[in-house]
């Protein structure tokens, strides 16, 4: 890595994030060496909020994209539009990071249309370009640019998973939820709760995860934790605020979350 580059504790505006291992080091090394990076991991576990978290940090303007199935490549890149009468050529989000030099971050990239893959094959190998098909133009990508895509292999879907040949064009990072003093720190930053009280909410979490598989699709997000916590700051009673941030959200079937509550009374009593 650069050692030019440093990364200062809380720079500027920066987002809080706690990391869970070298994480910061390994993006800001992909930075440097303009490299694409692929955060993988479960929903709520902190990806968003570390690449906010990174770009302020490296000191980059950053475009989000929440991928869907209907985002086509003409929504990354622009399209003419018709103002005051006259067609005018509108950037998207990837083109205007292209040109400006900042982080282009597309979550849920594997939610996306087939056709925005194709798209960003050439922005990921070292020619760094974005080829413009309606306007003819070819941009390089200006220093600083770079890619970030997040997605959630969990979801079980064959047809919504990266092909190898997109997947062999990044650096990839797995993230899941932090262990539990991480956690209780991040929940009780985020909260304001005391953090014993966070502990034992943390701790709850951990049990959750453990039905994962078995009755649940999911284990419960540290988002979800962060609102449970927000919640009882706030004045609710424990029991509410469980009920409402970390059981209801997991199920809608009434034997399962009856399970979860036995879980909740085996921790809380
Ligand atoms: N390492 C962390 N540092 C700080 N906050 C975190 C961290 N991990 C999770 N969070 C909290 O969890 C919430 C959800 O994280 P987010 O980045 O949106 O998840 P993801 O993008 O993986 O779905 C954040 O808003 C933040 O409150
Ligand atoms: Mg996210």
């Amino acid at each position: 890595m650069d050692g030019s580059l440093k990364l200062e504790a809380g720079a500027a505006g920066a987002p809080f994030y706690l990391a869970q291992g070298d994480e910061c080091e390994v993006f800001a090394a992909a930075y440097t060496n303009n490299l694409p990076v692929l955060l993988k991991g479960p929903t709520g576990c902190g990806k968003t909020r570390f690449v906010a978290h990174m770009a302020a940090q490296l000191g980059r303007p950053l475009y989000t994209v929440a991928c869907h199935d209907d985002l086509a490549a003409a929504d990354l890149i622009g399209r003419y539009l018709l103002k005051g009468g006259e067609t005018v050529w509108v950037d998207g989000p990837l083109t205007r990071a292209v040109r400006e030099g900042a982080i282009c971050y597309l979550d849920e990239v594997v939610e996306a249309r087939k056709d925005v893959t194709v798209v960003l094959h050439p922005l990921t190998d070292d020619r760094r370009i974005l080829p413009i098909d309606r306007t003819g133009e070819e941009l390089d990508a200006a220093p600083g640019f770079m890619l970030v895509a997040s997605y959630n292999p969990g979801y079980q879907n064959i047809l919504k998973t990266l092909k190898p040949s997109t997947r062999q064009r990044f650096i990839s990072m797995e993230f899941d939820f932090p262990a539990a003093p991480v956690e209780t720190q991040i929940v009780a930053q985020e909260s304001g709760l005391d953090p014993d009280r966070c502990a034992a909410l943390v701790r709850l979490a951990g049990k959750l995860r453990g039905l994962k598989g078995q009755d649940l699709e999911e284990g419960v997000s540290t988002r979800l934790v962060v609102y449970a916590a927000t919640l009882i700051a706030q004045g609710m009673s424990t029991d509410r605020a469980i009920l409402a941030a970390m059981v209801e959200p997991l199920t809608d079937d009434e034997d399962i979350k009856r399970g979860l509550l036995d879980l909740v009374t085996a921790v809380f009593g």
